[in-house]
């Protein structure tokens, strides 16, 4: 497997992974091609070189960041991690720990202190994945978990 930066082009193949990985999720995304195809446009808009794709034949996983990111709940430097996404088949395979991975290191880059994120309050494989991978609750919007780590 590699990981390699995301490009405009890659718009469809965001929206395959995107599509698949969310397929049970639909109250945490959007889920018309046109929703998605725009959310990878300002996704690429925030931050063109926080974005990562892992490859196996085709592209299967993907994680969006973003260094222009202004937390209002922090006073401290924070990256956030907008999106996190691997193809359903994949899954359990250690690529979306890759991609974690690639993605806190391109914000340490960054000079990014703390990594911040949003997951669904009921999405409990996410939230147990990203426990697993040292993020901690601090604070809830509606259906949204926010959280945080220091990276
Ligand atoms: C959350 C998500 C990105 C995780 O991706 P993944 O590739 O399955 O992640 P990993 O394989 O690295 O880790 C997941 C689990 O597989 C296990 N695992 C890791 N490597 C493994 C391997 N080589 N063999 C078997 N299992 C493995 C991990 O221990 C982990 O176990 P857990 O269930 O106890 O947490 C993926 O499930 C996804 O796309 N979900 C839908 C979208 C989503 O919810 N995104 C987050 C929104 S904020």
């Amino acid at each position: 497997m590699i990981i390699r930066r995301g490009r405009k082009e890659d718009i469809k193949h965001f929206v395959e992974i995107y599509q698949d990985a969310y397929e049970d999720l639909e109250e945490y995304a959007y889920t018309t091609r046109r929703e998605i195809k725009n959310y990878y446009r300002w996704l690429m808009n925030r931050d063109p070189e926080g974005i990562f794709f892992a490859e196996l034949s085709e592209p299967v996983g993907v994680i969006a960041c973003d260094s222009n990111w202004f937390s209002p709940f922090e006073m401290k430097k924070v990256g956030e991690i907008h999106e996190l996404a691997v193809k359903r088949e994949f899954w359990g395979k250690g690529i979306g720990s890759k991609l974690l991975e690639k993605g806190i290191e391109y914000l340490r880059e960054k000079k990014k202190d703390f990594a911040e994120l949003w997951v669904g309050e009921r999405n409990e494989r996410a939230k147990k994945f990203y426990e697993k991978h040292g993020f901690r609750e601090k604070g809830r919007f509606g259906k949204w978990i926010r959280m945080f780590r220091k990276i």
